[in-house]
């Protein structure tokens, strides 16, 4: 097993991240290798993917880092990419079920096409995903499976119909497979951001009353970074997490804890 110093805990331990070419999913390959890991990163990215591997081998090693196109989606393509893991390292211990789309639309707008697709990579995708890894991870005696869901799947957001739909189903989901698998000694997690800063909500945060508005209403005043989701994601992918599995864990500067109700002491002149 590996040592659970803090630079090389997941030494000899093999991931695969979807998604793992932008945003949450490149911070969380980086957090991963940065503590020993070696990671297979899958995406449809395909360029960034090559840069990613070129500069990570360069940096931590040869082979430190595979990339493999899947579209996660697509069945077959994603027992591909499992299969692709197995054959590069030989085994596969953590799984992080990232890879993701956000969108807008009021239901009687939404096309079914729109609702599909964002069904089918935010949410299929995990189902795929799990299918095909949980046989290996059972093979192997265990491993840990993290899926990154959102707020959006705890409570919901205006006009964020189908993304919340997904989001939900993976929270909840996770807690099924969570059960089925602890006596295989596969956990399964899920972290729950907020606001993260990343190619995905740069469009919103770049409106400067967007950004303020929205800041406003998060207890730590500020959106927040790839690298703190990443940094709970290894945290769950390692032994140290070793009695977790089912959790559901919000990354959000506390905008969970607050009920939405308006500062009542503020509001009166109190404070
Ligand atoms: N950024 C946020 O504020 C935020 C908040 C809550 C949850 N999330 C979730 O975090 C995850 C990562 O989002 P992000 O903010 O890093 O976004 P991002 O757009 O930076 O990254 C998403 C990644 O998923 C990949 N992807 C999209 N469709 C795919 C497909 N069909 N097959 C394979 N890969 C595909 C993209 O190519 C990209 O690499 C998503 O599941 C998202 O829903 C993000």
């Amino acid at each position: 097993m590996p040592s659970s110093s803090p630079t090389a805990y997941l030494t000899g331990r093999v991931a695969l991240v979807t998604g793992g070419t932008s945003g949450i999913g490149a911070a969380t390959v980086r957090e991963l290798i940065g503590h020993g890991a070696r990671v297979m990163i899958a995406g449809i990215e395909d360029e960034a993917g090559a840069a990613m591997v070129t500069e990570l081998c360069a940096t931590h090693g040869a082979d430190t880092a595979r990339y493999v196109h899947a579209d996660v989606s697509v069945l077959a393509e994603v027992e591909t990419m499992v299969a692709a893991v197995e054959q590069a390292y030989g085994r596969l211990d953590i799984l992080v079920n990232n890879a993701g789309v956000g969108n807008y639309g009021e239901t009687p707008d939404l096309a079914p096409e729109q609702w599909e697709r964002v069904l089918g990579i935010n949410l299929n995708s995990i189902f795929y995903g799990c299918k095909f890894a949980i046989p290996l991870m059972r093979r192997q005696g265990g491993g840990a499976i993290v899926n990154i869901a959102s707020i959006s799947g705890m409570a919901a957001d205006y006009g964020f119909t189908a993304y919340a739909a997904s989001k939900g189903a993976a929270i909840n989901y996770t807690r099924a497979l969570a059960l089925d698998h602890a006596r295989d000694h596969i956990r399964v997690n899920a972290v729950c951001p907020g606001l993260i800063e990343t190619p995905l909500t740069a469009a919103t945060l770049a409106a400067p009353a967007v950004r303020e508005t929205w800041s406003a209403n998060v207890p730590l005043n500020r959106p927040g970074r790839p690298e703190e989701i990443a940094k709970l994601v290894r945290f769950l992918a390692s032994d140290d997490a070793s009695y977790m599995t089912g959790a559901i864990i919000p990354v959000d500067g506390g905008l969970t804890a607050w009920t939405g109700q308006p500062n009542m002491p503020k509001v009166l002149g109190l404070v």
